[in-house]
């Protein structure tokens, strides 16, 4: 990988690119922001701890898009975030007056780019990123999945007291509280959950995952969550700069899979070299269907008022 974007210099965006950096997961980083001196000032920090943290990584700052000029990753985090109480959804009207200039942009300095995106709603914006780009899916994907299963793995690894590190979890649908984790498919050392876990134990899980994001953002009451969802878009990259052919539940444009179309939500994916390369499509119980499709369904609300 060459050359990456991040489009906003806010928390998410900074936190995303010290680990990118760090990682040395492309040669060249360029932070993108509106507000003059910001992504200048955090890529200027970031780089001088170069020779502490040992990486090349070239990291820049500028608020000139020209800059992301034949980036081949854009990671789009530009937005505002949720204040306590917000849904993900409260913010959708102001964000998309942002992503519909990102897009715009990037269909001008870097239009053979993948995009990943971050802003909330993120499965809404997902769609209209894609919709709007022209480009094929295969290359407009968003980051929800890694996080929210993420989050469910340390609840388990907290729970159970084993290692994250033989913990394996899974979370799709839509990026809010009706988002569907499955303890069908987690595991621990490929040990069913359910051996370790009573049910009423794997339904707190599920419901603190469902509500990870409010957790934190009640906690600190002025800032969303912005370390697990930088390491979470890491980890995408990782997959796709190395092309690791990794199975990691994306926000997908969905074209019949799960019986969706039209609509951007929280599937297992295939990310290589190429992008989102494949979906993967399970077959899910009734009831795990019937949350699925509660989910789509208020994505699609969210989808149905951008027409
Ligand atoms: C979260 C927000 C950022 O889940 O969507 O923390």
């Amino acid at each position: 990988m060459k050359k990456i974007a991040i489009i906003g210099a806010g928390r998410v965006g900074e936190s995303t690119a010290q680990i990118l950096a760090k990682e040395e997961l492309c040669r060249e980083l360029v932070l993108l922001d509106i507000h003059d001196g910001l992504p200048q000032g955090v890529a200027l920090d970031i780089q001088e701890s170069a020779s502490l943290l040992r990486f090349d990584t070239r990291v820049t700052g500028d608020t000139n898009p020209a800059a992301m000029a034949d980036a081949d990753i854009i990671i789009v985090t530009a937005g505002i975030p949720r204040k306590p109480g917000m849904s993900r959804s409260d913010v959708l009207e102001t964000n998309l007056s942002i992503i519909d200039k990102i897009v715009s942009d990037a269909l001008q300095y870097a239009p053979n780019a993948m995009m990943i995106m971050v802003t909330n709603p993120v499965d809404v914006l997902t769609w209209y990123a894609w919709q709007k780009s022209g480009w094929p899916r295969q290359r407009v994907f968003g980051q929800s999945g890694a996080l929210d299963t993420a989050r469910m793995t340390s609840f388990i690894a907290m729970e159970t007291g084993y290692s994250v590190k033989d913990i394996s979890a899974l979370v799709l649908g839509g990026h809010g509280d009706a988002m569907v984790p499955l303890p069908r498919f987690t595991d621990i050392a490929g040990i069913p959950i359910s051996h370790f876990l009573s049910e009423e134990k794997i339904q707190k899980i599920n419901q603190r995952t469902r509500q990870g994001g409010g957790e934190i953002l009640a906690l600190k009451q002025h800032s969303s969550a912005y370390d697990s969802p930088a390491a979470a878009v890491a980890e995408m990259v990782d997959a796709i700069s190395h092309n690791r052919r990794r199975i990691l539940p994306c926000v997908s444009v969905l074209e019949g899979e799960y019986g969706q179309h039209d609509i951007a939500m929280g599937v297992p994916s295939v990310l290589d070299e190429s992008g989102l390369s494949d979906i993967i499509e399970l077959e899910l119980t009734t009831d795990e269907l019937a949350e699925f499709q509660a989910s789509a369904k208020m994505v699609s609300a969210d989808i149905a008022t951008l027409r």
